[in-house]
């Protein structure tokens, strides 16, 4: 396949960013998204050239780093992530418009790289259980109910690469973070924290200058782990129980 890139180039947070455009040749079909940027980069740097800089680490769909908008779709036209999209989704002699996740909560680091610390932060004011782990206990100690077993599983499947926030126009971080909350508070060893959880962790997703949601719906469809928009809901519902329990945060 032969392609016309048109990637977003940016030397570092302060400085002003352009497309460049590109133009790649010998592309296999069966090349992932991230190789194919492998051999761009491969030609500039024997070229002379800054190679572009980008996001990934596990390329297995897992660790949510890689993060791209392409042809202005969070992680490109199939619902998965960056890594997992295949040349075999484009054409022989398309354009791709590729650029970083466009949020002012996620400045620009460089090239399609941003900051994405303030998911950390909101995982930090919130996102754990106290309780000792130790070693991995018997599983039958803690009984889970199965549906509630299920509900977790289906929120811990986020892996935090932010495509939800990239998506929504108003830049909101609310299935991110509900997702982190409801797969805790559903479970016995999150209860200790269930108030504060949800009180801190909104309040730290407001601190952070995401936007607020307004049930667009942009963040589910992007999402490459199909958590559900019902997920902003079930944690507005624990917002609420947890303001009239122990107050506002
Ligand atoms: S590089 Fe880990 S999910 Fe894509």
């Amino acid at each position: 396949m032969k392609l016309t890139l048109r990637v977003w180039r940016q030397k570092n947070a302060g400085a002003e960013g352009a497309m460049s455009t590109y133009e790649v040749d010998g592309i296999s079909s069966d090349m992932s998204f991230l190789e194919m940027l492998d051999v761009l980069n491969e030609r500039l740097i024997l070229a002379g050239e800054d190679p572009v800089a980008f996001d990934h680490d596990c390329r297995e769909g897992i660790c949510g780093a890689c993060s791209l908008v392409i042809n202005g779709d969070a992680h490109g036209p199939e619902r998965t992530t960056t890594c997992q999209l295949h040349m075999r989704s484009f054409q022989d002699g398309d354009t791709i418009d590729i650029e970083p996740w466009r949020a002012s909560a996620f400045p620009v680091i460089k090239d399609l790289v941003v900051d994405r610390s303030a998911f950390d932060r909101i995982i930090q004011a919130g996102g754990y259980v106290t309780a000792p782990t130790g070693s991995a206990p018997e599983a039958h100690a803690t009984p889970v109910p199965k549906a509630d077993a299920d509900f977790a599983f289906e929120h811990a499947e986020c892996i935090g690469c932010g495509a939800c926030v990239a998506a929504c126009p108003n830049g909101a971080a609310m299935l991110f973070t509900s997702a982190k909350v409801n797969h805790l508070n559903v479970l016995p060893q999150g209860a200790p924290e269930r108030e504060t959880r949800v009180l801190d962790m909104v309040a730290q997703m407001d601190a952070e200058g995401f936007g607020g949601c307004t049930l667009t719906g942009e963040c589910a469809t992007a999402c490459p782990k199909g958590i559900p928009l019902v997920s902003i809901t079930g944690m507005n519902k624990e917002w609420l129980r947890a303001a009239r329990k122990v107050g506002k945060r």
